[in-house]
C-alpha cells in the first residue's frame, strides 16, 4: 500500500470541526436539496428526439481541435437568442465558465471586487488571475463604492444575481449605477436565477430589461436547466477572447454531442414551463410565511435558508429531517462562516404544499 499519511493531517482538521464530507446515495426522500428546481430530470423533460441517434457518440478534442461541430454552434447561436446576447459561448460547466472568464480577463494593475458571499468557482478564477482583488460587504452598494474610490485599471465587479448559499438576490439597478458612475464592467452569475426567474426562467438581467449594461453574464445549465455545462454571455468581441485566452476553455474535451442536445431541448423546454414557475413562487411564499423556532433568511427565490449555528447542532437537525425521510442538507463552516451554518433547504416545482407543511412542522418540534 503507498504511504500517503501526510493526507491525514488536513483530513483529520476536518473531522475535528464535525465538517468532513462524504459522498452518498439518498433514495425514496422527498427532494428539498437538489437544484432541479423545475423537475425537469424528475419528471424526464429532456428525451431526445429519433434524429439525434445520428449524434456522434464521444467526444474527440477541445472545441480548438477536433472537438468543435456543428449543433454546439447552433446551440450557442440559440441561447444567445433567447437571451438578448450578441453572442455566447458555451464551456463544460459553471466552475469552467468562472474560472475561465476571471483568469484570462483582468490583468495585472486591474482590479477585481466581489461580493463577500460569491460561489468558490468565482473566487478560484480570481485567485488565478494577476489582477488586484477585494471583496465587498455582500449586497452593500456603499461599501462597493468605497472599495471603487481606490481601484486601478480595468475595473471588473463581480456578483451572483441569487445567491447559491443565501437564496437572496443582488441589488442590479444600485450595482449598475454605481459601476457606470466608476466606469467598472459588471459580471454576473446567473446560476440560480436560469429557469427561475422572469417570465420565461430567463434570468434577473433581462427581466429587468439590463442586458445592454452587462460585460458579462453566465448562465449554468446544472440548475434549473437539469443539465450540465454553462455558457458566458457578452459581445462577439469578448467570444473571440475567451476563445483565445481562457484556459478551462482552451484545454479542455469538448462537451459530447448528446450533452448539447440536451442543453438545446433544455432551452425548448423550460421558457415554457409557466405552471411550475407559479407554483414553486407559492410554496416560496408558504414557506416564507410559516413560522418557525428558527432565523429564517428572507428569500424570494427556491433556495431557502434557516440559520442553526454550530456545525454540530446543524448535524443533528439534519439528520433527525432525513430519518423522517425529508432530504435536507445541512451547510457547514467552513462552506459558510462559523456561526452561519444553516439547512439549504431547497423548493421545486414538484414539492406539494403538504410537503413543505410537514417540514415545516417537524421543524417546529
Ligand atoms: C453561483 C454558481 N456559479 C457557478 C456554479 C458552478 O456551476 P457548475 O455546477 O455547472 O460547475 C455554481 C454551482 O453550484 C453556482 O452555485
Amino acid at each position: 500500500m503507498y504511504n500517503d499519511e501526510f493526507l491525514n493531517k488536513k483530513l483529520n482538521e476536518r473531522k475535528q470541526q464535525n465538517a468532513f464530507r462524504t459522498l452518498r446515495i439518498i433514495k425514496d426522500k422527498i427532494d428539498f436539496c437538489s437544484n432541479d428546481y423545475l423537475g425537469i430530470v424528475k419528471n424526464n423533460l429532456l428525451q431526445l428526439s429519433t434524429d439525434n441517434c445520428q449524434l456522434r457518440i464521444g467526444s474527440t478534442g477541445s472545441r480548438l481541435l477536433s472537438g468543435n461541430y456543428k449543433l454546439i454552434e447552433e446551440t450557442e447561436k440559440e441561447i444567445a437568442i433567447f437571451h438578448q446576447s450578441q453572442a455566447a459561448l458555451i464551456f463544460n460547466s459553471g466552475y469552467d465558465a468562472n474560472v475561465g472568464l476571471l483568469s484570462s480577463i483582468p490583468q495585472r494593475g486591474d482590479t477585481i471586487l466581489y461580493d463577500f458571499l460569491l460561489h468558490a468557482s468565482i473566487r478560484d478564477g480570481i485567485r488565478l488571475s494577476f489582477a488586484e482583488s477585494f471583496s465587498f460587504a455582500h449586497n452593500d452598494v456603499n461599501d462597493l463604492e468605497k472599495k471603487l474610490n481606490h481601484a486601478k485599471g480595468n475595473i471588473f465587479v463581480v456578483t451572483e444575481s441569487v445567491f447559491s448559499m443565501d437564496g437572496d438576490i443582488c441589488p442590479l439597478q444600485q450595482l449598475i449605477q454605481v459601476c457606470k458612475k466608476y466606469n467598472a464592467h459588471l459580471i454576473i452569475d446567473e446560476a440560480h436565477a436560469t429557469g427561475v426567474v422572469g417570465e420565461r426562467g430567463e434570468g434577473l438581467v433581462q427581466h429587468l430589461q439590463l442586458q445592454d449594461t452587462m460585460f458579462a453574464r453566465l448562465h449554468t445549465f446544472g440548475k434549473a436547466c437539469g443539465c450540465h455545462g454553462a455558457v458566458v454571455l457578452g459581445s462577439q468581441r469578448l467570444k473571440d477572447y475567451l476563445i483565445n485566452f481562457a484556459r478551462s476553455f482552451i484545454y479542455s474535451t469538448a462537451l459530447p454531442e448528446h450533452t448539447a442536445a440536451i442543453i438545446k431541448r433544455s432551452y425548448e423546454t423550460f421558457p415554457c414551463l409557466h405552471n411550475e414557475r407559479k407554483h414553486l413562487h407559492q410554496l416560496i411564499h408558504f414557506f416564507q410565511s410559516a413560522n418557525i423556532p428558527f432565523e429564517k433568511l428572507s428569500s424570494s427565490t427556491p433556495i431557502q435558508v434557516v440559520i442553526v449555528p454550530g456545525n454540530d447542532a446543524i448535524k443533528i437537525l439534519s439528520e433527525r429531517l432525513q430519518q423522517k425521510k425529508f432530504d435536507v442538507r445541512p451547510i457547514l463552516y467552513p462552506t459558510v462562516q462559523k456561526g452561519k451554518e444553516r439547512l439549504r433547504i431547497v423548493l421545486h416545482s414538484f414539492n406539494s404544499e403538504r410537503e413543505v407543511e410537514s417540514l415545516v412542522n417537524e421543524l417546529k418540534k
